[in-house]
Formats: C-alpha cells, structure tokens, sequence
C-alpha cells in the first residue's frame, strides 16, 4: 500500500489499545512510517518496523526537544493526553549533548552492579507481598497486579528515591491517569496538577532534611539560586523516574505471570530446570512489550526513509518500541506466539541509542524476583476461572493487563 498523502484519511491509532498488536500488524505493512492521527487531531508519523526504529534512535538529526524543533507544538491543546510523557522537562526529552550531560547525572545510580544490590531488598518486599496470599481461602483469586507488581514496583522506586508512605499513593494515582490515553484533557490537566504539588513537596522536603536517597541528590543540584537545574526540571526527573520506574514495570510482571499461566507448559519448564526466569523475561519483553508507543521525535530535516516516505523537517514521529518485537523481519518464525525457549529473542522493548531505558537492569531483576517468589510459594497457581481475559490498560503508550485474577496455588501432591 503506497503511503497515502491525504492526512484526512490516515487511521486513527486506537488511545483504548483494545487490540494494539492487530494495528501494529496494520501500520507495519503500510510502510516504514505512516501518518496516524492522535487525539486533538495532531497528525504524527508512526514508526513500528524494527529496523526503522533503530536507525531513527540513532540519527542525530533526529531530535526529542519539542520546545525547539516542533513548529506544531503551539496547535497542541492543554491537557493533551500524549503531553506529559511528551512534554516532560527533563534529560528524557533533551537531545545531543544536552541529553548525555543530564543522563549522565543519573545513570550511575542504576548501573547493573548498584542495580544487583538491590537484591536482597527486592526478594524481602516479594516475599511479604506473596506472603500475604496465605490469608486467602482455597481456590480464592487475588487481582496479581495490585497485589503483588504494583506494591513490589512502587515500593522499590519509592524506596530508592526516599518517597515517604503517605506521597506515593497520590504520585501512583496521578502518574496511572496520566499514562491513560482516553482520559479527558480535563482530568490530564487535574492529575499533572496533583503530581507536581506532591512532587514539589518532595523536593523542598528533600532541601530540608536530605537523607541517603536519590530525591535528596535530584533536590541538591536544584540549587535555587539559577546556578544548578530549575526547581521544574528538578520536579520533573523525579516524574520520569517514579513513572518510569513503576508504571513499565509493573506491566513486565503482570504480563509475564500471565503468560506463563496462559502456556502452563513453559512453567513445567522452568520448575523442571530447564529453563530459566531471564528467557522468560526476555520472551515477555520481546511478546508483550510494557512501553508501546512514545511520544515524540522531531526531524531537524527533511527524512527519506525509502519506499516513497519522506518525513518533513518537525514533523513529529510516534516510535512503537513495543512493535517491533513482533516485527516478522526479525522474527519471521511465529512472531505471535510466547515462546520463552525460541533461541533469538531480539526487541527493542527498552529503546534503542542514546535513550536506551536507565532502568532495564532493575525492571529485569526486580520481574525475576517476583516470578521466582510467586511460583517458588505457589507453583500451581492458575488463572481464575471466571476471569480468565483481563482487560486491557486504555494507553497507547503503556502496555499490559489493568487487572490479573490468579489463584495462587501451593504445590499439588503428584496425582492430585
Ligand atoms: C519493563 C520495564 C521498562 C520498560 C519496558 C522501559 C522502557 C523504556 C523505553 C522504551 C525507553 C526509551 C524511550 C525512548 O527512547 O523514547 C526508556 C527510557 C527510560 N527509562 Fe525505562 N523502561 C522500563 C523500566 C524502567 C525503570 C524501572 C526505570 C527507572 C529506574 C526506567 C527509567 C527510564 C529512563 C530514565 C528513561 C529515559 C532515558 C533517556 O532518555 O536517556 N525505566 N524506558
């Protein structure tokens, strides 16, 4: 299909994210980019063919900065449901040198060998969380999600950066509003307002009374006084690293458990040693990619991307990360399926180039952590009967299962 020209007639990518995998397949066969409409009307170009992405990530003269290089920005209405991923002030949307010199303040702290530290913590908050299912009567279901990912996650990202309890319920509802792609500018506008009081506070708290934790580091560049970062990017590297830290990752651990419980025979595998968590990991990242489509790139020039498409100078582009896993190009053998002992499971679920996720060797730990504390207690847990398709998060950006039932079950005795 030759790219059509007529932007009044290019598809609308679906914000409900009913069935993201069916429209990626669509948009991939259109070309290597095509023209999706995104809510408020503003036109990007999708991008979800793998080796597409990756020579995007990495083209210098493609920029993240929309403040600079996206004449159409000023068209953009408040409370644009894309607007605080997109938006955001911080290393996440800086581009070149900028970029590297904010990411490199960062990084350290999540380096794999800081990153393994963390273990021991990690397993201590999985094992309470799991050890709480032993209230549960016989047969009774418990919704994984909020039982056991979204606990585990946001307490280790809260953890670190020296959340005190009572912010993070307001921060995990206001970041899981922001990330819906259907909610209305209205309720954007209200939950980017909530987050930024609470993340505010955080900082001056921070300032006041500095502990060992990466909140009080954001708050002590933030000098105040012009010389370090604002008080609003300083606020806003404190969004992008609790969402980040939590709202993705939340998603690897609910669609993994998930779909092992949907192939009980990968599970066998694994509890008979002969597969591991981290082929499960990689096969969940590469099948069921918890970041799907992010908000924005801007070309500083005019892009040919071959097969008659060319992308004009600040023409915003739509990166599908979470497609490219499935992209038959490189995975030519049953893309679709789950498949953890498939020797190749190459993605780009965490990005590519400069802005590879900070977080990946946390987001890998912190699932295998959890898989090993869920099946380890309860290895015969099955999917609720009654409940057995979850529905789907309503985000074009985020991917994964707004609610998991399980029935968290301890061995069964051979026979049984
Ligand atoms: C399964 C979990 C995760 C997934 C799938 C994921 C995915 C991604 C992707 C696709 C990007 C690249 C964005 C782009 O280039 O447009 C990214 C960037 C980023 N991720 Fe993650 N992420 C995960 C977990 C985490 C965690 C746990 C943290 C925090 C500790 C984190 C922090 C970041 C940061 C700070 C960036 C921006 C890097 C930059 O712009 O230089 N992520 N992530």
């Amino acid at each position: 299909m030759a790219p059509d020209p007529d932007v009044s007639r290019c598809p609308v990518l679906d914000m409900t994210a009913r069935d993201p995998h069916r429209q990626n397949v669509e948009l991939r066969s259109a070309g290597p980019a095509v023209r999706v409409e995104l809510p408020g009307g503003i036109i990007a170009w999708s991008v979800t063919r793998s080796s597409v992405i990756r020579a995007l990530t990495g083209d210098p003269r493609i920029s993240r900065d929309p403040r600079r290089h996206w004449p159409g920005l000023a068209s953009v209405p408040e409370g644009w449901p894309m607007g605080p991923i997109a938006f955001q002030q911080n290393f996440f949307n800086l581009y070149g040198g900028e970029h590297r010199s904010a990411r490199r303040r960062m990084a350290p702290s999540f380096a794999p060998r800081r990153v393994s530290a963390l273990r021991p913590g990690i397993e201590k908050t999985t094992a309470a969380l799991v050890g709480a299912f032993r209230t549960l009567g016989p047969g009774e279901a418990v919704d994984l999600r909020h039982a056991l990912s979204r606990p585990l996650t946001m307490t280790v990202i809260c953890d670190l950066f020296g959340v005190p309890a009572d912010m993070r319920p307001p921060i995990g509802t206001a970041m899981d509003t922001l990330l819906t792609t259907t909610a209305t500018n209205e309720q954007m506008t209200r939950s980017r307002a909530e987050i930024n009081v609470v993340l505010t506070e955080l900082l001056a708290l921070k300032r006041r009374d500095p502990g060992p934790d990466l909140a009080s580091d954001v708050a002590a560049v933030d000098t105040g006084d012009g010389t370090g970062r604002s008080e609003e990017e300083s606020r806003d590297i404190l969004f992008l690293m609790l969402g980040a830290g939590y709202e993705t990752a939340v998603n690897l651990i609910t669609s993994a458990v998930q779909a092992l419980l949907a192939h009980p025979r990968h599970l066998a595998e694994v509890r008979a040693g002969t597969l591991g968590w981290e082929a499960v990991v990689e096969e969940t990242l590469r099948y069921e990619s918890p970041a799907m489509h992010l908000p924005l790139r801007y070309p500083l020039e005019d892009v040919d991307l071959g097969e008659g498409v060319v992308i004009r100078r600040g023409e915003p582009i739509l990166l599908g990360f979470g497609a490219a896993g499935r992209d038959p190009e490189v995975h030519p053998e049953r893309p679709d399926d789950f498949d953890p002992t498939r020797p190749d499971k190459e993605h780009l679920a965490f990005g590519y180039g400069p802005h590879f996720c900070l977080g990946a060797p946390l987001a890998r730990l912190e699932t295998e952590v959890a898989l090993e504390g869920l099946f380890g207690a309860y290895p015969d847990s099955a999917l609720d009967p009654s409940r057995p398709t979850p529905p789907r998060l309503e985000s074009a950006i985020i991917n994964g299962p707004a609610e998991l039932w399980v029935v968290p079950t301890p061995a069964l005795a051979a026979g049984v």
